[in-house]
């Protein structure tokens, strides 16, 4: 059985100088099985050896600074010297050349976007790739004169120095970012990398991550009861699957339905609870409390404190009924982590998908269990198709915690409610079969307006309400795009919504980008 220590020995370590790529390349590199976690910049040795027994490799992230600005994050020297070999990214190569005696400066153009490289030596980098790379640059500063030792593996126009590398010590620089897709081949750049001249392990599986997790789980709590707060969501259902293998009716699972949830939703739930044989689930059907105070509510923000207060009321006193309650789960993961962390990052502020906890009494506070902390949104999911989760459950996007509170703009009431939730079931169920939830998506859902307009429906006259459709794109929920979506779709969903949806004639696709919009309307 998989330790978590020796899960994790062997990996990758990598540094973050504050790319907003950083992240993707430790995702990339456990694609390949090696465990690697972004680490500050400021790690000492000492907490690189805690984080990674054995790490066979460093990795340095690109940044946005440059390595002659006088504040400029810079290399910690315990990396050249703890004799493993190290791969600089864009500024990350830059900071390696300066370190190493070579010389940066100031490109003559920034170079941003797609770009050609022209691969001159292969150092193990670029084995088993063609000459012509398809890559993603983003810089404005470049190497003139790479360190005594290293050859040149890779150039363009404006980069002479793309990729420099002295292969025998397996420190490698590139100016482009093989963690984005962009680059066709990044991937294979980074298995060269990482497997073949790192050497890194492979145990970072969800076999053996879900074998880890237990072990970990059953040591912390010991005889311990959980309560869990469940949401439905993936990671509250991934970390009470988690959590029940290993302590069985030691976990004690607390569904609150306050009402404005998905159309199936709180049937899903319960049901998913029932399938994986959790035995002392509690579901409560609290919606009367929840509209009651919500009535004549129209502020968003009122409605969010409302929502918040009345789910802490009601989840503790809910818990308060199972009797001692030693540990509190929670699906923290990964990139909440690092963000809490701080690891230099400018301005990557997000608002987390809380799941109204925050009013639980003190003594639990502390104790806190949390199987998912270690891994990224993808690993989640990965280890809860491998748990036997079904897709409904693993694939599902992000839902506030407010719910259907928030889509419903102006009053709640439960008949509007009803109207919302009926067309974000076509909607949604529709871009479900078109394959637009898993991909193509992040996130889709209705909303329905303070509004009415006038239609014709048969020979009469209609004056009912505005149904609007949101579909974006993003990774990172910061930035994002309206989904292109295919107007036979928009065209299907449209027609279906004012046909089966008594009260609504109009509907509308929302198409724009945050900034400066936003993806909730409210
Ligand atoms: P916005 O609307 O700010 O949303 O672009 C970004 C992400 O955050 C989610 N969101 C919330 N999640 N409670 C939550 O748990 C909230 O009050 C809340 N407001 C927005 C939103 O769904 C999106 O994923």
């Amino acid at each position: 059985m998989a330790e978590a220590s020796t899960l994790k020995s062997g990996g990758i370590i990598i540094l973050d100088f504050g790319s907003q790529t950083a992240q993707l390349i430790a995702r990339r590199v456990r694609e390949l099985g090696a465990y690697a976690p972004l680490l500050p910049f400021s790690t000492t040795r000492k907490q690189a050896d805690a984080a990674v027994p054995g790490f066979r490799g460093v990795i340095l992230s690109g940044g946005p600074a440059s390595v002659y600005e006088a504040d400029a994050p810079t290399l910690p020297d315990w990396v050249l010297e703890a004799d493993v070999p190290v791969l600089g990214i864009c500024y990350g190569m830059q900071l390696l050349t300066q370190a190493l005696g070579g010389q940066v400066a100031q490109a003559t153009h920034r170079e941003y976007g797609m770009a050609t490289v022209e691969i001159t030596g292969t150092g193990n980098l670029f084995a088993g790739l063609d000459a012509a790379q398809t890559v993603w640059m983003s810089h404005g500063d470049r190497i003139e004169r790479p360190p005594d030792g290293f050859q040149v593996l890779a150039r363009t126009d404006n980069a002479p120095f793309a990729a420099i590398g002295q292969p025998a010590r397996g420190w490698f620089g590139v100016q482009f970012h093989p963690e984005v897709t962009h680059t066709a081949h990044g991937p294979a750049m980074l298995r060269n990398f990482a497997l073949n001249t790192c050497g890194a392990q492979t145990g970072w599986t969800p076999a053996n991550l879900i074998h880890a997790s237990i072990d970990a789980i059953r040591e912390q709590v010991g005889t311990g009861r959980v309560l869990l707060g469940m949401s439905g969501g993936v990671d509250s259902s991934v970390a009470g699957e988690l959590i029940h293998r290993a302590v069985g009716e030691q976990l004690v699972p607390v569904f609150v339905n306050h009402g404005m949830l998905r159309q199936g939703e709180a049937d899903q739930v319960v049901t998913l609870g029932r399938q994986l044989g959790w035995a002392n689930m509690v579901a409560v059907d609290t919606t009367e409390e929840f509209l009651d105070r919500l009535a004549d509510i129209t502020d968003p923000e009122e409605k969010r404190i409302i929502i918040g207060a009345t789910f802490a009321e009601v989840f503790e006193r809910e818990a308060g009924k199972q009797g001692q309650l030693d540990w509190l789960a929670q699906g923290t993961i990964y990139p909440d982590v690092i963000e809490s962390a701080g690891t230099g990052r400018p301005g990557a502020k997000r608002i987390k998908s809380h799941h109204n906890v925050g009013g639980l009494p003190d003594h639990l506070k502390p104790r806190l269990v949390e199987p998912l902390r270690d891994l990224f949104k993808d690993e989640v999911r990965a280890v809860g198709t491998a748990l036997g989760l079904p897709d409904e459950i693993v694939w599902r996007q992000p839902f506030p915690g407010p719910g259907l509170g928030v889509r419903c703009i102006g009053a709640i009431t439960w008949e509007r409610l009803e109207t919302l939730r009926a067309a974000d079931h076509i909607f949604t169920r529709e871009l479900g079969e078109a394959g637009l939830l898993r991909e193509g998506t992040a996130q889709a859902f209705a909303i329905l307006l303070p509004v009415r307009s006038v239609g014709v429906m048969g020979d009469n006259r209609t004056y009912d309400e505005v149904i609007v459709l949101r579909a974006v794109t993003t990774s990172d929920f910061m930035t994002a795009d309206w989904a292109r979506l295919p107007e036979d779709l928009l065209a299907r969903v449209s027609s279906r919504i004012v046909n089966e949806v008594p009260g609504v004639n109009r509907v509308m696709y929302d198409i724009s980008t945050k900034p400066p919009a936003t993806i909730e309307w409210e």
